[in-house]
């Protein structure tokens, strides 16, 4: 790829501008430059501006110029939550839950989570590889430029570090760029005994090891009914966050437990989920600068409600969207099928939609200063829709409205 472009003629640039994430009414500007040109340099935005600006750059023949046909320019999206490394799949599951099965029933009686960590365990490093490549693959298409990615298909010590490893070489291999999430508190691992045992065995055992391969950058817990409580995910996140860990916490999915007030209270970066999250709960958002990722394709696939997103916005949370692809609860990675949901079901505008899905997303993983935006400085990483205005995201129902991905090199 090259790493020099000049895009000029975009309709409408959408800049999202900003290196932190966006609270309730600020999600509603989109910074908006009409008849805009984008610079960008070495792989970083080195200009901003509107279309019959003069652009300042030295030798305009190392540069590949971009006629955006009044198209509609926005940053690339960011994937803020996935578990984009895992072995095997569970059709049969789904199958199960259309007939009225439940989520939790299926993982208590030994599936759901379980099931995909043992076909993880049991898969090589090159198979998880390939088809995470291939998900990739599919996700930059859709203008994805950068994605969050979990391990917690392994539990043990060598699967989690074999999941990590596979995320560490994707990050250098693929152009998306990856930022990797610890997730051995997905489920509790009943060979190591109790839940409080399998926090201390992560604590103790395999999390030094993840810091010294610098294997993951966040740590994250499952905090529901019945898989890790409220005291051992706040004594577990608190002793990530001595180790240098950021954190994140699937919190109030299925049960409302007080998952959103922890993440606030511990300075997470991001409380996802929060189908079932307390008016308190959002209250402390709100106040915090905990990022509310939502996830609509996994409340669509369980046929649970959705998220109260507009009630999260007028409330003054940051929100951020993402996909959740996992073989189980979401087994998507569309993001215009996410923004459809965002925008039908939660009540989200479509300027929402767009903030939650870039520099809010950004926020969410701790990169708001590098990516998320057209800022310059920032890495020139961004979309060219087909249509002339980001309007059609939410309108074209499911459709993929992206014509071009650029993703600059990785720096
Ligand atoms: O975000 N709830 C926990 N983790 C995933 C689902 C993982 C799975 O079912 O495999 C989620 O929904
Ligand atoms: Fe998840």
């Amino acid at each position: 790829m090259n790493s020099n472009y000049i895009i000029r003629n975009i309709g409408c640039l959408v800049t999202c501008s900003g290196f932190s994430a966006k609270h309730g009414k600020e999600m509603s500007d989109l910074g908006i430059i009409e008849n805009g040109k984008v610079v960008i340099t070495n792989g970083i935005i080195s200009y901003v501006g509107h279309s019959s600006d003069t652009v300042p750059v030295e030798c305009p023949e190392d540069y590949e110029i971009i006629d955006a046909q009044g198209n509609a320019v926005l940053p690339g999206f960011i994937d803020s939550h996935t578990h984009l490394v895992f072995g095997g799949y569970r059709e049969e599951e789904f199958s199960w839950r259309m007939k009225g099965d439940t989520y939790l029933s299926i993982l208590n009686r030994g599936g759901g989570i379980y099931s995909t960590v043992q076909a993880t365990r049991n898969a090589s490093f090159e198979d998880l590889e390939l088809a995470a490549k291939n998900r990739l693959d599919k996700m930059l298409a859709m203008g994805v430029t950068t994605v969050e990615a979990k391990s917690g298909y392994g539990l043990d010590k060598e699967t989690e570090l074999k999941q990590l490893r596979v995320l560490k070489k994707l990050n250098r291999d693929h152009p998306i760029d990856l930022v990797s999430t610890y997730l051995g508190a997905h489920a509790v691992a009943k060979e190591y005994g109790d839940e409080k045992a399998y926090i201390n065995f992560m604590l103790q055992e395999v999390m030094p090891a993840v810091r010294e391969e610098n294997l993951a950058a966040c740590c994250d817990i499952f905090c529901e009914e019945g898989v890790f409580s409220v005291p051992e995910s706040e004594r577990f996140l608190l002793e990530a966050q001595a180790m240098g860990f950021q954190l994140k916490i699937h919190a109030d999915e299925i049960v409302s437990t007080g998952g959103a007030e922890l993440a606030a209270g511990v300075g997470a970066l991001s409380a996802d989920h929060l189908l079932h999250a307390s008016h308190r709960g959002v209250e402390a958002l709100a106040k915090s600068h905990t990022v509310a990722t939502l996830l609509p394709c996994t409340a669509f696939s369980l046929k649970e409600n959705y998220a109260r997103g507009r009630e999260m916005i007028d409330a003054g949370c940051a929100v951020a969207l993402a996909t959740d692809l996992n073989p189980g609860s979401s087994f998507t990675a569309s993001i215009p099928l996410t923004i459809a949901l965002a925008c039908i079901y939660m009540q989200l505008s479509p300027e929402e939609a767009v903030t939650a899905l870039t520099i809010n997303a950004a926020a969410a993983i701790g990169k708001a200063d590098s990516i998320g935006s057209i800022d310059t400085g920032k890495k020139g990483d961004l979309i060219i829709l087909e249509y002339p205005s980001y309007r059609f995201l939410p309108y074209h129902v499911g459709m993929n409205c992206v014509q071009k991905t650029i993703k600059s090199y990785k720096l």
